[in-house]
């Protein structure tokens, strides 16, 4: 079985990730160079900037597609795409949640959230908490979070209410910052990523992916490549909704 990203942006035009259709398909030609079988696309959605929604994805959606069909008639191999969404977690998201438009992973079970990096929401333990009865919430990039960078106590709440962990591989090359790697690194020490994602925008990060999935297998080896890429994604993909 090939690896799994979680969480990319290739669909184009309804948030920062892909322009157009061709840099969609351009990014997932990369990542499947490197050798991702299946890419999730996630949008933003976030309330007043991206407000994406079921209709806006499909959209996107199918301009992607279109040009998928193309270079595969050229003779192109691409990563299976399969289609999710990263979601400000905030009071909009509770409510599509609450009225079953959220937009989960395939399998319903799971949904990628994030938080603003400077601040982790009141009472987020109790929200997750409730939100893990029915959707496990899966948290992108937690090692970019202020909070999480100056406590290990944070991360402990956050994966104590159910949050599982969503390494960004471009964190452990210094993408984001030297404590966003510094974070990655002592996270991924401590054995408690569920999951590592691209989180790649544009083709010109796939370079940067690369550099990070070999610090990954320079630190912790070929197992750990496989459960965070292959297993570790295969559940929260399998996982399934619960009423
Ligand atoms: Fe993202």
């Amino acid at each position: 079985m090939g690896w799994i990203d979680l969480h990319c942006h290739p669909l184009p035009g309804i948030d920062d990730g892909a322009r157009t259709a061709e840099d969609g398909a351009a990014l997932l030609a990369g990542l499947h160079g490197l050798g991702f079988e299946t890419v999730v696309a996630t949008p933003h959605v976030r309330s007043g900037v991206w407000d994406n929604r079921l209709e806006s994805r499909a959209a996107a959606h199918a301009l992607l597609e279109a040009m998928l069909a193309e270079a595969r008639r050229r003779g192109e191999t691409l990563p299976a795409l399969l289609l999710a969404g990263e979601h400000m977690f905030d009071d909009v998201f509770h409510d599509l949640l609450r009225k079953g438009e959220a937009l989960t992973y395939p399998g319903g079970g799971a949904a990628l959230v994030e938080f603003a990096y400077d601040s982790i929401p009141m009472r987020v333990e109790l929200q997750l908490w409730r939100m893990a009865k029915t959707v496990r919430p899966v948290l992108a990039h937690p090692e970019r979070y202020t909070p999480v960078q100056q406590s290990d106590d944070k991360l402990d709440e956050l994966v104590g209410a159910g949050a599982w962990l969503l390494l960004d591989l471009m964190s452990l090359v210094g993408a984001y910052g030297r404590r966003a790697q510094a974070a990655a690194e002592r996270i991924l020490a401590a054995g408690k990523y569920t999951a590592a994602c691209s989180d790649a925008h544009k083709a010109s990060d796939v370079p940067v992916v690369a550099q990070g999935i070999a610090a990954l297998r320079a630190a912790k080896g070929e197992a750990e490549v496989r459960r965070l890429l292959i297993d570790g994604p295969a559940k929260i993909l399998a996982a399934a909704g619960r009423a």
